[in-house]
């Protein structure tokens, strides 16, 4: 069980990063050039949302599971926790990073579709999503990863 959750979500956080790169280039193109936003563009942020909503419940269910996550470990608590840097990665750092980066992410996504017009609309995706993604950049273990 802990395996399959586990490579999965290994997996699936190649689809994040290529889409929600992919989503904030266009966002930031769209933007400058001023181009009239289509579906496409709007098909581009929600599959987005969706990729990333997906990637929050397989790390909810490895949060739950993994060995890495200490909270769970008896006689480990919130001091040792902290003071290891492995450990604050794993059970603090990483899931509040990735909560808040989907956290923008919708934010940007439900606030741009509220927008009338094409500039304001690529504007909004373009400040939360890129926020996101540094946001997410900031904190995947990507010594373990690669
Ligand atoms: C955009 C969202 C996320 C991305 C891109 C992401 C990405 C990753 C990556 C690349 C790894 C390393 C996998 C490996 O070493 O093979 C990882 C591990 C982990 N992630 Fe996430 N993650 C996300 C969200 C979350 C969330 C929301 C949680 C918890 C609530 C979480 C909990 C964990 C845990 C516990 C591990 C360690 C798993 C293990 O190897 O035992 N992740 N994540």
């Amino acid at each position: 069980m802990y395996t399959t959750i586990q490579a999965a979500h290994s997996y699936w956080a190649y689809l994040v990063l290529i889409v929600t790169f992919f989503a904030v280039i266009n966002a930031i193109m769209g933007l400058v050039s001023k181009r009239e936003y289509k579906p496409q563009d709007f098909r581009i942020s929600l599959f987005t949302l969706i990729v990333t909503h997906l990637q929050l419940v397989l790390g909810m269910l490895i949060f739950f599971t993994s060995p890495l996550v200490a909270w769970f470990n008896e006689g480990v608590g919130m001091k040792e926790i902290m003071k290891d840097p492995t450990m604050r990665l794993y059970s603090v750092e990483h899931p509040l990073m990735m909560i808040i980066t989907i956290a923008l992410i919708t934010i940007g996504y439900s606030k741009h579709k509220k927008k009338l017009t094409s500039t304001p609309k690529f504007k909004t995706l373009a400040i939360f999503y890129t926020l996101g993604f540094i946001a997410l950049l900031s904190r995947i273990p990507w010594s373990s990863w690669f």
